[in-house]
């Protein structure tokens, strides 16, 4: 039992962790809707909403000021590699400076905070060619969303250093799963995937774009794999003021991803080729020694991730 603080908590992980943890705990999710869902939470009412950014100072201070947190994980972010070379600015308020001023709030307000989870990327690692990527592997960002998770990470982390606030960071991979948003075109790639699948299906036209020769590679890891690691890193005492890869291990390429889910599905999906984004990683593939040496296990290779995603959206 437990209080946790969930910001961007209606999203497609945050949403899916609150929903685990609001069976036995007391949830406050912060979201302020603009991808994700108020539908991802379940009814329960241990579990309450409140619409609204982290870049706002009143209602964050508002929030850190008048409860007492076990745990806050920072999931509110603007996800897309791609959008924040378009929209620097923006994405930079909400991928960075809204981290500083929660890092201030807990260290005004929550003295008793056992755990603060920072949402980091494998995007950190940039385009430096040696894989796999191990935490203390050459950083390299390559991007705007990249400089900004990596400069909040090492934030969140020196925070626990310089003022003994209980911090932890993941480095996610490619995390999928059910309920991630597929609207944006600056979606993860398996949502747009899937709902391009749907549409094919259901007998209308539908392709997919694919930025790039189809050769670059990256670490899908399931959602509950995500989970799974979420909860070690929180708990382990041996995880403070420590980074952690969540991933696989393992690196697909995205032309394999289209064959493997052509293959379950029985049907083949249109591709039409465009120039790579500004930006974009080639090969990206975590070392997931340190998150196992918490005792976690990957239990989805990308074949098996995606036959149950795609069970659960009914398309097998
Ligand atoms: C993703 C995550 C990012 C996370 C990072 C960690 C999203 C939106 N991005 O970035 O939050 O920090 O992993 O590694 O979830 N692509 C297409 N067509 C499309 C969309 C994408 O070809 O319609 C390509 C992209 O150019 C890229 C690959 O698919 O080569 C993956 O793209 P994307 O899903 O956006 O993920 P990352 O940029 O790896």
């Amino acid at each position: 039992m437990g209080k946790y603080l969930i910001t961007g908590g209606a999203g497609f992980i945050g949403s899916t962790l609150a929903n685990h943890l609001a069976k036995e705990n007391t949830v406050i999710v912060i979201d302020d809707l603009s991808m994700g869902k108020k539908e991802n939470l379940i009814e329960n009412s241990k579990l309450s909403f409140i619409e609204g950014s982290v870049t706002d100072k009143e209602l964050m201070s508002e929030v850190l000021s008048s409860h007492r947190f076990d745990y806050i994980f920072h999931f509110a972010a603007i996800a897309s590699v791609a959008d924040s070379v378009e929209r620097p600015v923006e994405t930079h308020q909400i991928n960075f400076e809204s981290v500083l001023m929660l890092l201030e709030l807990i260290r005004k307000h929550q003295k008793d905070l056992k755990r603060l989870v920072f949402s980091s990327s494998a995007a950190v690692y940039g385009d430096e060619p040696t894989l796999p990527k191990r935490e203390e592997s050459i950083i390299r960002p390559l991007t705007p969303y990249a400089v900004d998770k990596f400069a909040a990470e090492q934030y969140v982390l020196d925070y626990q250093h310089l003022y003994g606030i209980n911090t932890s960071a993941v480095r996610f991979f490619n995390v999928y799963g059910p309920n991630q948003n597929p609207e944006s075109p600056y979606s993860g790639v398996i949502s747009i995937l899937v709902d391009r699948y749907k549409r094919l299906q259901a007998g209308s036209a539908a392709q997919f774009t694919l930025f790039g020769d189809g050769s670059q590679s990256r670490d899908f890891v399931f959602i509950e794999d995500v989970i799974q690691a979420l909860l070690l890193v929180a708990g382990k005492e041996e995880a403070l003021g420590k980074q952690y890869n969540v991933g696989t291990g393992n690196a697909i390429t995205l032309t394999e991803l289209i064959e493997v889910i052509d293959e379950a599905l029985e049907i083949k999906l249109p591709v039409k080729y465009e120039t790579g984004r500004e930006g974009d990683i080639k090969d990206s593939v975590a070392d997931i020694s340190r998150l196992q040496g918490l005792g976690y296990r990957s239990n989805y290779s990308v074949q098996a991730g995606m036959k149950k995603y795609l069970v659960s959206e009914n398309l097998i």
